[in-house]
């Protein structure tokens, strides 16, 4: 493991990467990668949140097709799904989701400074997903992420792409909307 980026660095460059070289990750990474979604702050420090982590390729496959924009889980190093209490639980706060969204970034973000390149996929198909990994009863998940050094290094330098963000002239506001 060789940090590379500061954390401006790594939040600025920060982009997706959907195909992934065929080299696999070693554990410190993954343990890395683990701790920063473990070390997010939560909502009165809850910690609603499991992480499932795949590395064997048919499980990777069969995971692919729990979305239609899942097809990247098939190519990861790793895949980390992201497992909380039922957000559509009755009485289930929107925190749970806002919790795991920060853990997620965290995970991303440390993997992108070790030159580790990640996506999410958005899981359709939930109870394929809860019997592909296990979840017991009440526990739900609605994201899945792939890890993998990217099949295409020079992204991690790549200059931005143009309009790949709004300005901030069109989100920011001063004092009222
Ligand atoms: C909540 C959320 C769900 C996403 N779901 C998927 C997905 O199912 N499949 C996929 O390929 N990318 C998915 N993405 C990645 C987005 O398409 C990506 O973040 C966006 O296009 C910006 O890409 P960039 O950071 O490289 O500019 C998702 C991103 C977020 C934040």
């Amino acid at each position: 493991m060789e940090p590379a980026l500061g954390t401006w660095e790594a939040i600025d460059s920060l982009r997706v990467v959907r195909a992934f070289a065929d080299r696999p990750l070693d554990a410190a990474a993954v343990e890395r990668i683990l701790n920063a979604g473990r070390r997010a702050g939560s909502s009165k420090n809850l910690q609603r949140w499991a992480f499932v982590v795949c590395r064997d390729r048919d499980h990777l496959r069969e995971l692919s097709t729990v979305g239609p924009f899942a097809a990247h889980l098939a190519g990861a190093a790793v895949a980390i799904a992201l497992v909380t209490p039922d957000p559509h639980a009755d009485g289930a706060p929107l925190s749970i989701e806002f919790d795991i969204g920060r853990a997620a970034q965290n995970m991303v973000l440390a993997a992108w400074e070790l030159g580790i390149g990640s996506v999410p996929a958005t899981v359709y198909e939930q109870a394929r997903a809860a019997a592909l990994l296990g979840l017991p009863a009440g526990m739900h998940c609605e994201y899945v992420l792939s890890f993998g050094y990217p099949a295409d290094e020079s992204i991690l330098a790549a200059p931005k792409r143009a309009g790949g963000r709004r300005p901030l002239a069109e989100l920011v506001h001063e004092e009222r909307w």
